[in-house]
């Protein structure tokens, strides 16, 4: 039997196609535009994701034996509004979870409205990236489409409904809307009321690894799939990272360097930050996981090397760093404004400590590094609940770098295990089609079978102890600059 993941990111979508041993026989990556209509704001096209991942599944089965397809399933960028009329047309282009237009709608739901009573009914207060204060925007900024809103939903959801005509949503992605109360995993009342949202509005809640329905006839026939192809939710694609790099279980723990950074804490109980700086969610393997989430963290490195250094080769910009520990130069990883743990849409990113012999090297170090330190910042929140973290798996983009892989151990002082399978979100996706076609009897089983360690980078207590120093200072940055943000 074959599975499909996708994996419905940021700048691209990536399929996946895996066979029933966890092989992986194919992947495809489409990309799609991201707009930036103003500084902060970040934007993208669902009927562009729809279009690519149409192409992209054609171009994944084109030579496999389509009668074997058994499943679909999901890893999607998480929190972005989508929002459709009652003629299931897309109203506007969907708002991302790096947006940061929603300030002000940020700061009513955490202060007048109160983040002990949003704790209380989502276990989460309100960042800008999160769905329930871009709802709130659209209702002051564009009433007129406000009041066309038929179908509220998730990105990886837009295409759940596209394959299946089911207006579904998953447990793990829910939890990012600030309108469902994770705990007990249905939607708030409270929350809706003071969106303005009604229930019919919003999707059905599933378990990432439910059935929601099997594919539409004339999709099927578009794609020359059989009819009996099961579309299963899902998770955001945190979550489904996390089933793709067996990060299962209680206290285990993934980061993920793609666009956004991540650092992704399972626990089988419900539990919750007090100072809710870190996020929690419910886990795509029916338990729970606290998450702390850089806006920007590959997307750094991808900045700094395309954009600035107009290069595309990072490999080559890596090959001859060596001052690990004991660079002078600081960078700020806030090019969105950031979220974990300073909850800042006005944060932006800067460099300091350059002098006349900083090289280019530097820079780039400083930008790998600085990324590292943010994820450090929820780390250390972690460690300050009681947790307990001695290692970590690792997935994305960044992860591909054995640099920042060897960075990422030593700024925080732990193992780092790779695995053979990097693609996260994407296989995360096909195991959760796995384990609803009844493949495996659960997300645990499946991901005991199949993700694989096949390295482990080790910390060096010396360099732990320069980057013990260097994380001393970077902590000092911020709290002096933050003055700076929103204004000039
Ligand atoms: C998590 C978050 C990001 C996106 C990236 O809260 O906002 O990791 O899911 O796709």
């Amino acid at each position: 039997m074959l599975y499909i993941g996708v994996d419905l990111g940021t700048s691209a979508v990536k399929l996946l196609l895996m066979n029933e041993k966890g092989g992986i026989e194919k992947i495809v990556s489409k990309e799609y535009p991201l707009e930036f209509p103003h500084p902060g704001w970040s934007q993208q096209k669902p009927e562009d994701w729809w279009e690519q991942t149409v192409e992209g599944l054609k171009e994944l089965t084109q030579y496999a034996n389509k009668s074997d397809i058994a499943g679909i399933s999901f890893g999607g960028q998480m929190h972005g509004l989508v929002v459709l009329d009652k003629d299931d047309n897309v109203i506007r282009p969907a708002i991302l979870w790096n947006d940061g237009r929603t300030g002000k709608e940020t700061e009513y739901l955490n202060n007048v409205i109160g983040k002990d009573k949003l704790s209380k009914y989502t276990a989460n207060i309100a960042f800008a990236g999160f769905t329930a204060p871009k709802i709130l925007w659209m209702k002051e900024h564009e009433p007129d489409l406000f009041a066309k809103i038929d179908k509220i939903m998730l990105p990886k959801d837009y295409i759940a409904y596209k394959l299946s005509g089911v207006h579904c949503t998953d447990v793990s992605d829910a939890s990012g809307m600030l309108l469902f109360d994770v705990k007990n995993k249905c939607w708030s009342k409270e929350m809706m009321e003071i969106c303005s949202v009604r229930e019919e509005q919003l999707a059905k809640i599933f378990e990432s690894y439910d059935v929601v329905g099997n594919i539409k006839k004339d999709v099927a026939e578009m794609l020359g799939f059989p009819e009996t192809v099961k579309i299963i939710a899902g998770a955001g694609d945190n979550a489904a990272a996390a089933i793709g790099t067996g990060t299962v279980g209680n206290g285990r723990c993934n980061i993920s360097l793609g666009t956004s950074g991540t650092i992704f804490i399972s626990s089988k109980e419900f539990c919750v930050d007090e100072n809710n700086a870190l996020h929690a969610f419910a886990h795509a393997d029916g338990h729970y996981h606290l998450m702390g989430c850089m806006l920007s963290a590959a997307s750094c490195n991808k900045w700094w090397m395309e954009d600035i250094l107009k290069t595309t080769d990072f490999a080559a910009e890596q090959k001859n760093i060596t001052k690990l520990g004991s660079n002078n130069v600081f960078y700020l990883p806030y090019l969105m404004g950031e979220r974990s743990p300073h909850n800042n849409p006005d944060a932006r990113a800067l460099f300091i400590g350059m002098s006349m012999d900083t090289t280019r090297e530097d820079m780039t170090l400083a930008v790998l590094e600085g990324v590292a330190f943010g994820i450090r910042d929820s780390f250390e929140v972690a460690r300050s609940l009681g947790i307990e973290i001695r290692k970590t798996k690792i997935c994305g983009g960044g992860a591909k770098s054995p640099l920042w892989k060897k960075i990422i151990a030593n700024v925080l002082g732990i193992t780092v295990e790779v695995i053979e399978t990097e693609e996260g979100p994407g296989y995360g996706g096909a195991i959760l089609a796995a384990v609803g076609c009844g493949e495996f009897a659960s997300v645990k089983e499946a991901s005991k079978a199949l993700v694989k360690v096949i390295d482990t980078v080790e910390p060096d207590p010396d360099l732990t102890a320069k980057y013990e120093e260097k994380y001393n200072y970077f902590k000092k940055i911020y709290p002096t600059v933050k003055g700076l943000f929103g204004e000039g």
